[in-house]
């Protein structure tokens, strides 16, 4: 039997909700999106144009959304990281299957009260953990299964965020005051490599957890003699600074365009000029050591599970390049490995004669999507998850996505309490 296309909703248009919706222009068998929410009136109407979406199917919100008699079989919900568990709830409530961003909570009560939603109301929700479908992690999770490295005693995970990543998300932009955008630099971050801990520990389950960190480097204290306030107005070290902004979005205008010019939207094609003047108000334009960021700049994590292994992930804002680093230490043998080059190697021990350990070197092809080739694969086990078939290894299910949201909760509470360790209660 042909299944049909499963028809699915934008509820937040922005780029994330976009990414995946674009399953459905390259494989329209899988998806169709045939309806918008997004109290946003540009985005709204640019996404109604271009999936052919009638006014009557255009919503201001979810909650007006699922007001409205149910017409379609899922959601993407791709709002900010607050808005996640109030406007997902009722969609369930209406009937709807939900593909949710991540972190699909900003705290453990609303983490909760999502998970216990979706049983209520038997519906599925999917949480985009992406790094769960990218080959990288996807091919170690399969050797780890396949028991080539027996039994895990220790996963070192780092994340490693770019200056120009940093300083766009975490110090002048939208993740860069948990007050303002209600998570951590953890959360927003790192859930996806404490997710990635949890589901390579499979059954194994987290006992204790604890963590240090601060900012350290993005405050007042560290401006540079004599900067101004905002590189674009007042600044004499425009040119020089490795923060400028003009350096780091004028010089590259393509660098984080979705954040940076998001404010510019509504212009067809906008200009360097207009690009300036943007950064003479927006927070981008604001000096990377005067912001109003309150979120660290790098943190530690520790885990103990309760079979005895230990896993650290260690996060550092700033770096000159990107990248995430793993080395699971197993009883037979170790797999380690750097995410951005797309390649790890698994030693095994080797006690033959002349021997001491057999190397393999994987070279994972880094897909043309974002997430080293993640993101749609995500979107095609989403399709899967709700038409019932069978689904991959990764699949990403909130009940099975709870673990590393506590354990991120709990890594920031010890953190504030100068690492005193915090018990974890599934
Ligand atoms: N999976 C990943 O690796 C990854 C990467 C980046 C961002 N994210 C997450 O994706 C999410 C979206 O990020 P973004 O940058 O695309 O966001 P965005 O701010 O560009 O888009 C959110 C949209 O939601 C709309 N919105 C707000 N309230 C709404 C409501 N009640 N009903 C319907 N729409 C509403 C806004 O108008 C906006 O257009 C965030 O939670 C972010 O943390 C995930």
């Amino acid at each position: 039997m042909e299944l049909k296309p499963l028809k699915t909703i934008i509820v937040g248009g922005g780029h994330r909700s976009l990414t995946y919706a674009n399953l459905a222009n390259i494989e329209s068998d899988k998806m169709k999106i045939v309806g918008v929410a997004d109290p946003d009136e540009n985005r709204r109407n640019s996404i109604a144009k271009l999936y052919n979406i009638p006014p009557e199917r255009c919503f201001n919100t979810a909650e007006e959304l699922a007001e409205a008699p149910k017409f379609a079989d899922a959601v993407i919900n791709g709002t900010m990281d607050h808005v996640h568990v109030k406007t997902t709830i009722p969609l369930l409530k209406a009937g709807y299957d939900v593909l949710l961003e991540k972190p699909f909570s900003v705290n453990e009560e609303e983490a909760r009260e999502l998970v216990e939603a979706a049983e209520k109301y038997g519906r599925k929700v999917m949480v985009c953990f992406v790094l769960r479908y990218a080959p990288f992690y996807r091919k170690i999770k399969d050797l780890i299964l396949a028991g080539e490295i027996g039994e895990i005693i220790s996963i070192q995970t780092s994340e490693f965020v770019s200056y120009h990543h940093m300083s766009t998300s975490h110090v002048r932009g939208k993740w860069n005051n948990s007050e303002k955008c209600h998570s951590s630099m953890l959360l927003a971050k790192c859930c996806h490599d404490i997710d990635i801990m949890m589901w390579l520990m499979s059954e194994t389950k987290p006992a204790l957890v604890s963590s240090f960190g601060c900012n350290k480097q993005f405050i007042k204290e560290n401006a540079p003699e004599n900067s101004g306030t905002r590189c674009l107005v007042d600044c004499p070290l425009v040119d020089e600074c490795l923060y400028s902004a003009k350096r780091i979005y004028i010089d590259h205008p393509d660098r984080w365009s979705f954040y940076v010019w998001d404010a510019l939207e509504h212009l067809e094609n906008p200009t360097i000029e207009d690009k300036i003047e943007l950064l003479k108000t927006s927070p981008y334009g604001v000096c990377a050591y005067k912001s109003d960021n309150n979120v660290v700049d790098h943190q530690t994590v520790s885990v103990m599970f309760e079979n005895g292994a230990t896993g650290t992930h260690n996060m550092v804002g700033g770096t000159s390049s990107g990248t995430r680093t793993i080395h699971i230490t197993g009883t037979k043998g170790v797999i380690k490995g750097d995410f951005e080059k797309g390649e790890f190697t698994l030693s095994k021990i080797d006690p033959r004669p002349g021997c001491e350990h057999e190397d393999t070197v994987y070279d994972l092809k880094i897909g043309d999507d974002t997430h080293g080739g993640g993101d749609l694969d995500l979107v095609r086990d989403f399709v899967a998850y709700a038409r019932g078939e069978e689904l991959s290894v990764s699949c990403t299910s909130i009940t099975d996505s709870l673990s590393g949201h506590l354990v991120v909760f709990l890594a920031d509470k010890s953190r504030e309490n100068n690492g005193m360790p915090e018990k974890v209660i599934l």
